[in-house]
């Protein structure tokens, strides 16, 4: 039940297209935390040696479940950057909204 929920809040956003709440959170997110590493989305600066968003989200290999099992480790040589899943699902639904 649990995992059919988060499918639903995760494919239900993805559906309705960027005016999605959650995608538009999970933009926010990424925005504040993710951009200093990552390219957040098409338009934002491309970074050298670290995949961008927009990259990963096409990767035929790319899940919401991979990534969520991603989100909860830290990476990036950030000792103390912990997601919490209220974070995550959002960003999750940001990443595979760029696709
Ligand atoms: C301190 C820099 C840094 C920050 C901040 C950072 N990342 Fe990363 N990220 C990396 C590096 C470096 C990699 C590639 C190496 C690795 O997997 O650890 C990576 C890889 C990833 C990948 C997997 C790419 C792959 O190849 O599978 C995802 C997804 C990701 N980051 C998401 C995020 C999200 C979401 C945030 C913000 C909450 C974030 N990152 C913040 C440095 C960072």
């Amino acid at each position: 039940m649990r995992n059919l929920l988060l499918a639903a809040a995760i494919l239900l956003p993805a559906a309705a297209g960027a005016q999605s709440p959650e995608i538009a959170r999970g933009g926010e997110i990424a925005q504040t935390w993710c951009s200093s590493c990552h390219q957040v989305s098409a338009t934002a600066p491309t970074k050298d040696t670290i995949p961008g968003f927009p990259e990963i989200a096409r990767r035929p290999t790319t899940t919401a479940d991979r990534l969520r099992g991603f989100l909860r480790q830290p990476h990036g040589r950030m000792p103390n950057f912990e997601l919490s899943d209220a974070n995550i699902n959002p960003l999750v639904a940001y990443i595979l909204s760029l696709k």
